[in-house]
């Protein structure tokens, strides 16, 4: 990256001499005229050419620029870098800063290359192919090139019905149509999650699968844009792009295995960070916690329900007057607050408050996050330079800190060490960070926000009246660069973003894109970036609160690579079947394409009002969202999972479940960590070859081999489910259940019960039962599952340390392996868990054993029982995990 200069020249006019068109019909575009390539160099690795305009210009949406410069670089063996820029003038890349570019192989050549590159001279165009079958997988032919200021278009040729997944934040179906498709990438506060719009976060990465392979392509681009699909002249994918370059990383993927093309692009955008073991236990929070008595009492009602609730939340009602980093006195009062805080802590249990990016302007002094900022000077600046840029959010008119600031982040970690000071102040243990899109409640134009706040009350007025400030806790008295804009509208560039927010302008209800960045940036390019540099200096805060131990922190906007630092709840979805049934390609989105796999749906829903039933379900499917978490809006009816003898059931049963697979889960976040392989699996990365499978998105993988089929219809008590032709077992029977390759009704599942299988082929390290927190849970024995696959073989790993070290100390690997009737447990065991082996139990087993033998002694028979008609053969161990052991049965 190029240093950037200071601040930006004042942006003139475009320019009335130019006569500009609206094209909406795409064979105008397809006859621009495009570029021919001139200079072409090759050597070792790369190839650069300049790319002069081949015609008379067309000016679709600005006036085409003249000369362009391409650079293709083969990277690695299956990535291949194509940049297109113009070399006359500083436009804006996103940062090196925020998303670092990945190390290139220099012994990598195009003649080694998975994936190659080709192009044809005049009109250019380019395509990408596959070296040993040549496939084509990308190709713009047919469909020049445009680069003008404020607009840029790629377009390529797909094959017809193609499988396209990614594109996010998105709450579209997991396969995105190919009719007719708009996805807009434009950070918004997108309430109510609607289908087909913009949303919180931005991933412009897509993965294309095919019978012959899985291949991906990441466009690094943080300007709005629309990526258009459509299949009405043949089918075909178009970028339409407001700003930037063109920066396209393609990805080889594999033409057998569909979680390469995953693992190759966390090679670019960096693999998920590990979070702390805790937080796989059971989140609880609520906007309309009304004081520090409400807090208390959920906490007391859930242990009193016997439901393991591991994190307590708090929404921005325990700020005053909805401004961060500040208690209300009188609601929740700090003393009382650290008593519910040390409470949590003596239990085992945790704690998480949020904190928004929007601060109070208030220069009349005395509000020290404000005070400390102004001196600072850390602001996101109004398009002037010379005052703040203001919005109207929670606490009324607001600044926004500017991540680019190279004071931000020690001014954020300064306000996390005071105010979630653990001797003085709130220690919490997680971080949740909302509106960061960033959010304002203005319309555009927001010219005053002052008015506007004023009219919508804010800050809001408490609706109740303040508690007792001494009440008793309901557990009584026990202690616990320069980039050059000139010329360009950036308000309303000629071409409009299918933007979703209110009247649709890109400043409408968030930062004006005019607002400036300390570095010289305007907040134009780098508006998609701002929540997620907002979760690296919040990830970056906590860690110096709590030096080498994991973060968790839960974000509501991110760019491409956020994963690396932070997780995601899905935003601010309904109390509905609907959201219900999305969440689930929500999460696979987040955590099987675009690296961000600790994300979760608010479980029952958050705007609106649940139903018991619906409550029951969704605390059941939310059992497998790596992020578990039931939230809820301010004005909706309460849902904590107690208050219903049926979901307080259904809670108990499933979070049994998901705490004895919780070492297999945290295994598979440290193998995701370790080489971008993803926790979630849609149903295809395992069956790329049944076609049956790339549309479903209502079943899913947790982990490699849970398999979650929810009931997916209000008041059903049956689900019908798609079974790929393989063996699986059903997790709680653990009976054999043959796929069949077709649709399967699964009936009789009551309200408390969800159907999950385990797919032949695993051994799965299971604790031997849920606990009431995850600390007991560490101190539980483990039982083996060992579920074959049809020729009677089976794998599997444990991964285990402290549980939340970012460096552990020690660590344990364990590999489990099973052939012919014998269990091998091998690895290394570094880390002490401390816990038994209890049995160990093979399922399919057809007829009962005549010898079990433990580390070739035969087992006694009082250690073995064998059930016919489960074929489950259990044997009992008892054997410390501290060393590898077999078991054999014939
Ligand atoms: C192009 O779009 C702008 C903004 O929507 C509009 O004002 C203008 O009339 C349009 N021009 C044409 C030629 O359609
Ligand atoms: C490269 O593109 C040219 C022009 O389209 C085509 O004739 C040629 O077959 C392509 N080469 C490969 C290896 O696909
Ligand atoms: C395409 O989608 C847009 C936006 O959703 C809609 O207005 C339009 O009617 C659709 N066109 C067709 C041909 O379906
Ligand atoms: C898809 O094609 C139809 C028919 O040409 C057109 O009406 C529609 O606007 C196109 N949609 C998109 C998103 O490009
Ligand atoms: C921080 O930014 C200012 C202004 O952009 C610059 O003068 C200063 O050298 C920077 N400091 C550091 C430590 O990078
Ligand atoms: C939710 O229930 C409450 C209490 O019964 C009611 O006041 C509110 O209007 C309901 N909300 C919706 C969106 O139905
Ligand atoms: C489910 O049952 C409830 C209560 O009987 C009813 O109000 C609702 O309409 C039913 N929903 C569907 C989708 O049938
Ligand atoms: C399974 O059922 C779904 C939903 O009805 C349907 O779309 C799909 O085509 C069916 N799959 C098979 C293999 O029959
Ligand atoms: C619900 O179904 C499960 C699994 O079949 C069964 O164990 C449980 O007893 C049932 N619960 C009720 C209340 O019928």
């Amino acid at each position: 990256m190029r240093p950037l200069g200071r601040r930006l020249a004042t942006l003139a006019v475009l320019s009335a001499s130019l006569v500009f068109a609206n094209y909406t019909d795409p064979n105008v575009l397809d006859a621009c005229p495009g570029y021919k390539t001139t200079n072409v160099h090759t050597s070792g690795s790369t190839l650069t050419a300049d790319l002069v305009l081949a015609g008379e210009a067309c000016n679709v949406y600005g006036s085409d620029i003249e000369q362009l410069k391409l650079e293709v670089t083969y990277e690695t063996n299956t990535r291949i870098h194509v940049k297109i820029t113009d070399p006359s003038s500083d436009r804006y890349e996103v940062p090196e800063s925020v998303v670092p570019r990945p190390d290139a192989d220099p012994s990598v050549s195009s003649s080694t290359a998975e994936i190659r590159f080709n192009y044809t001279a005049s009109p250019f165009a380019f395509s990408i192919y596959r070296a040993a079958t040549h496939e084509v997988l990308f190709s713009t032919a047919s469909h020049p090139i445009i680069f003008e200021p404020q607009y840029l278009r790629v377009k390529t040729n797909l094959p017809d019905n193609a499988n396209i997944y990614g594109l996010g934040e998105h709450t579209d179906s997991f396969r995105l149509p190919t009719f007719n498709t708009t996805r807009t990438f434009w950070s918004r506060d997108a309430y109510g999650v609607p289908t087909g719009s913009n949303l919180y976060g931005n991933h412009p990465i897509y993965f294309e699968h095919r019978t012959t392979g899985t291949h991906g392509v990441f466009l690094l681009n943080s300007n709005g844009m629309d990526v258009k699909i459509n299949d009405t002249a043949g089918t075909s994918l178009e970028y339409n792009v407001i700003g930037g370059v063109l920066d396209f990383y393609f990805l080889a993927g594999s033409t057998t295995d569909p979680v390469e093309a995953a693992r190759q692009y966390a090679e670019i955008v960096g693999a998920p960070a590990e979070v702390p073991y805790w937080s796989f236990g059971l989140h609880q929070c609520r906007f309309g916690y009304q004081n520090y008595l409400d807090v208390a009492n959920v906490i007391a009602n859930y242990s009193k329900a016997d439901i393991p609730l591991e994190t307590m939340w708090t929404d921005i009602d325990y700020m005053y007057k909805r401004r961060i980093f500040t208690v209300d006195p009188d609601y929740f009062p700090l003393a009382r607050m650290r008593e519910i805080v040390d409470y949590l802590h003596s239990n085992d249990q945790h704690y998480v408050l949020m904190t928004d990016p929007a601060i109070a302007y208030l220069p009349g002094g005395g509000y020290g996050p404000f005070d400390r900022g102004t001196q600072a000077d850390i602001w996101l600046m109004a398009a002037n330079d010379s005052s703040p840029f203001l919005g109207a959010v929670w606490p009324g008119v607001t600044v926004f800190p500017d991540w680019f600031s190279n004071k931000t982040q020690d001014y954020w970690t300064n306000e996390f060490q005071l105010f979630y000071d653990p001797q003085s102040g709130l220690d919490i243990d997680g971080a949740w960070i909302d509106m960061n899109e960033p959010s304002s409640f203005c319309n555009y134009p927001c010219t005053d926000p002052f008015e506007q706040a004023q009219e919508q009350d804010l800050p809001p007025a408490r609706t109740s009246s303040p508690p007792d400030p001494n009440a008793p806790m309901p557990w009584g008295s026990q202690k616990r660069k320069r980039v050059d804009h000139s010329g360009d509208d950036l308000q309303n560039p000629l071409y409009a973003i299918q933007n979703d927010a209110g009247s649709g302008a890109l400043s409408d209800r968030t930062a004006y894109v005019d607002a400036k960045h300390a570095n010289g940036l305007v907040e134009y390019d780098t508006h998609n970036l701002y929540g997620t540099m907002m979760s690296t200096a919040t990830h970056n805060a906590m860690l110096a609160r709590r030096p080498g131990l994991r973060t968790l922190v839960i974000t509501r906007s991110t760019f491409a690579g956020a994963g690396a630092h932070v997780g995601k709840w899905l935003g601010d979805n309904f109390s509905d079947w609907d959201h219900y049934r999305n969440s689930i390609a929500g999460i696979l989105g987040m955590a099987s394409i675009f690296h961000v796999p600790m994300v979760g749906a608010d479980i029952c829903g958050y705007a609106e009002n649940t139903t018991e039933t619906l409550c029951a379900r969704w605390a059941m499917l939310g059992a497998f969202y790596p992020f578990m978490r039931n939230h809820n809006a301010d004005t909706s009816i309460s849902q904590e999972f107690y208050l219903w003898p049926t979901v307080a059931q259904a809670a108990r049963n499933v979070l049994d479940i998901r705490y004895r697979l919780m070492d297999y889960i945290y295994t598979a976040f440290h193998q995701a960590h370790e080489d971008g392989t993803p926790v979630l699996n849609p149903l295809w990365y395992k069956y790329p070859e049944d076609p049956a499978t790339f549309p479903i998105d209502l079943q899913f993988f947790f982990g490699d081999s849970i398999l979650v089929s929810p009931v997916t219809e209000e008041n059903s008590t049956s689900v019908t489910a798609y079974f790929p032709k393989d063996t699986f077992y059903d997790f709680l029977t653990l009976a054999p259940f043959e796929g069949t390759g077709a649709n399967m009704t699964l009936s009789g599942i009551n309200f408390t019960s969800i159907p999950v299988h385990i797919k032949g082929g695993a051994v799965l390290p299971l604790r031997e039962k849920g606990t009431m927190t995850t600390t007991q849970l560490r101190e539980t024995d483990f039982e083996l599952v060992v579920a074959p696959d049809a020729s009677g073989e089976a794998s599997g790993s444990l991964y285990a340390d402290d549980g939340v070290s970012i460096t552990p100390a020690t660590s344990t690997s364990v590999s489990f392996s099973y052939q012919n009737g014998t269990l091998a447990v091998a690895g290394e065991f570094g880390y002490s868990m401390g816990v038994n082996v209890s049995r160990v139990r093979f399922l399919g087993v057809v007829s009962a054993p005549t010898t079990v033998k433990a580390n070739g002694q035969t087992v006694q028979s009082g250690a073995i029982s064998y059930d016919k008609d489960s074929q489950v053969l259990d044997v009992t161990l008892d054997t410390p995990f501290n060393e590898g052991f077999t078991v054999q049965h014939s």
